[in-house]
């Protein structure tokens, strides 16, 4: 399973890459808008900055809601780098601007994915990855998992190479359970990731080892 991190903040992403187990990054508009990130040069440059951090997929979200709109913005971001995935959101113009994209090779993430009918669509028009919100079905009592399992039984179904990014992980029991079901990819704020590594044994254990040593090396 891929590790992303869902942040536009730099730091919070170069320390996640210098933990050594990030694949890539996601981004939207409002994550770019909590760091102050505004006016086309400077998003631009801010992509290019994240991209000299990480070497993997770095998804960047087109702000228009129009086909042409889509494939203007999306292009730009593409050449950007070989690395910009361009975030596309699920609706009709962005349906048929992921079909364009994927003719043409240029890679897609499907997002504000909230339905099993919506990923598939978005895999039959050729999405590199689709992007459901785990935590957002939860917050409207649906269980987000249970449509990351949909998905991907879906997919596997019929061979569909489309990645399923399970986005809007809170907390470390989403990360691990889109493990068991066998999501691609999660992404996460970088707190969740940190939280894999705790555990109240690993530090007591830590302690009772470096205390014995040190009783017989003074
Ligand atoms: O990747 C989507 C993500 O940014 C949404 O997360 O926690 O705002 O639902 P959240």
């Amino acid at each position: 399973m891929k590790f992303f991190i869902d942040t536009a903040n730099l730091k919070e992403i170069q320390e996640a890459h210098d933990l050594g187990v990030l694949d890539g990054v996601t981004t939207n508009p409002s994550l770019m808008a909590k760091e102050g990130i505004s006016g086309h040069d400077n998003v631009m440059a801010h992509y290019k900055a994240i991209c000299d951090i990480v070497d993997g997929d770095i998804s960047a979200e087109v702000i228009a809601v129009d086909y042409e709109g889509i494939i203007r913005e999306g292009e730009a971001l593409a050449e950007l780098h070989n690395n910009i995935v361009v975030k596309v959101p699920m609706i009709k113009d962005g349906v048929k601007a992921i079909k364009y994209f994927s003719d043409k090779g240029i890679r897609t993430n499907c997002t504000l994915i909230f339905s099993a009918g919506q990923a598939l669509l978005a895999a039959k028009a050729g999405a590199s990855y689709v992007s459901p919100f785990v935590g957002r079905l939860d917050d409207v009592g649906t269980d987000g998992l249970q449509l990351i399992q949909q998905i991907v039984q879906i997919y596997d179904n019929y061979g569909f190479q489309t990645e399923v990014l399970a986005a809007s992980v809170r907390h470390v029991m989403h990360l691990l359970q889109c493990a068991e079901i066998g999501a691609d990819v999660v992404t996460c704020p970088l707190n969740v990731i940190t939280s894999l590594l705790n555990h109240p044994l690993t530090d007591s254990g830590l302690a009772k080892f470096l205390a014995d040593h040190k009783k017989v090396n003074i």
